[in-house]
C-alpha cells in the first residue's frame, strides 16, 4: 500500500457490561497484570497506521482516570446511551481535523491479532472500501424459540468481529440517520449496510472473542498467555 492515509481508532468502552454482574464496567477485569481495556489498547498502538485513539467512556467511570496510559495518542470522549452513540460521539470529537478513515474496535476483544488488523486496512483501503474482520460460522445453526423451526444454511453466514474499518463521512452520516430513526444498531457495519454503502467481509481469526460472560474472561485469559507466549 503506497498511499498515504490519515486513519484513527475509536474504542467504545462506555458499556455496563450487566451480562457479566459485576459492579464495574467488564474492561477494568484483569487478564494478568493488566485491566481488558489496557491490553486492547496495547494492541492498537502497535499499529503504525492508526494515528490517534478515540475511547468512549461513561462520564460515571470513576476508573479510566486510573490507568497509567503510556501513550499520548489517546484522547477520552464522552460514552452514549448505546455503543452507536458512543462511537457518534467519538466521530463528532474529531471534527476539527477528521481522519479519512475510522477503524472501531471493542475495548472487549483484547485478543485481537495485529496481523489482521493489518489485513484489514490494507485490504479496505486499496479496494477504497469499507468492512469488518469476520469468521465463518462453524455451527449448525438453529431458528426457533422452544423449538427449533429450521436449520439455517450457514455457507454465508458469518459472526462479525472488530474492528471494523469505515471512510469517516460515510459512517458519520450512516450512524446519525440511523439513530435520528431510531434503526436498531449493533456495529458500525449495521448502519452502512442500511446506507448502502459497501461492507467487506474480511476473514480474521476467529479467537478474537468479545468478553461477555465470565465464561469467555476464563477462555480470554488462558488464550492471551499462549499468545504471549508465542510472540
Ligand atoms: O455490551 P457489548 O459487549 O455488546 O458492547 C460492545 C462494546 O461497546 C463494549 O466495548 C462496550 O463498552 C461498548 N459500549 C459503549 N457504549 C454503550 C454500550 C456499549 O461504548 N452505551
Amino acid at each position: 500500500m503506497n498511499k498515504v492515509i490519515s486513519l484513527a481508532a475509536i474504542i467504545p468502552a462506555a458499556g455496563v457490561g450487566s451480562r457479566m454482574g459485576l459492579n464495574h464496567p467488564k474492561q477494568y477485569l484483569k487478564i494478568g497484570d493488566q485491566t481488558i481495556l489496557e491490553h486492547t489498547l496495547d494492541k492498537l498502538s502497535k499499529v503504525d497506521l492508526i494515528e490517534h485513539i478515540y475511547i468512549a467512556i461513561s462520564d460515571d467511570d470513576a476508573y479510566f482516570d486510573d490507568l497509567e496510559l503510556p501513550d499520548n495518542r489517546v484522547t477520552r470522549v464522552s460514552g452514549g446511551k448505546e455503543r452507536a452513540n458512543s462511537v457518534l460521539n467519538a466521530l463528532k470529537a474529531m471534527k476539527g481535523s477528521p481522519p479519512e478513515w475510522v477503524l472501531v474496535h471493542d475495548a472487549a476483544r483484547p485478543l485481537v491479532c495485529i496481523n489482521d488488523i493489518e489485513k484489514l486496512i490494507t485490504t479496505c483501503i486499496s479496494a477504497d472500501e469499507g468492512g469488518i474482520l469476520a469468521s465463518k460460522v462453524k455451527d449448525t445453526i438453529k431458528k426457533g424459540d422452544i423449538y427449533s423451526q429450521e436449520t439455517v444454511p450457514r455457507d454465508q453466514l458469518w459472526q462479525a468481529l472488530t474492528p471494523q474499518l469505515f471512510p469517516y463521512t460515510a459512517l458519520l452520516n450512516a450512524l446519525d440517520s440511523a439513530l435520528v430513526d431510531g434503526a436498531l444498531i449493533t456495529d458500525e457495519a449495521s448502519a452502512m449496510e442500511r446506507a448502502g454503502q459497501p461492507v467487506r467481509l474480511i476473514s480474521g481469526r476467529s479467537d478474537n472473542i468479545k468478553i461477555t460472560t465470565p465464561e469467555d474472561h476464563a477462555l480470554v485469559c488462558f488464550l492471551m498467555d499462549q499468545q504471549q507466549k508465542s510472540i
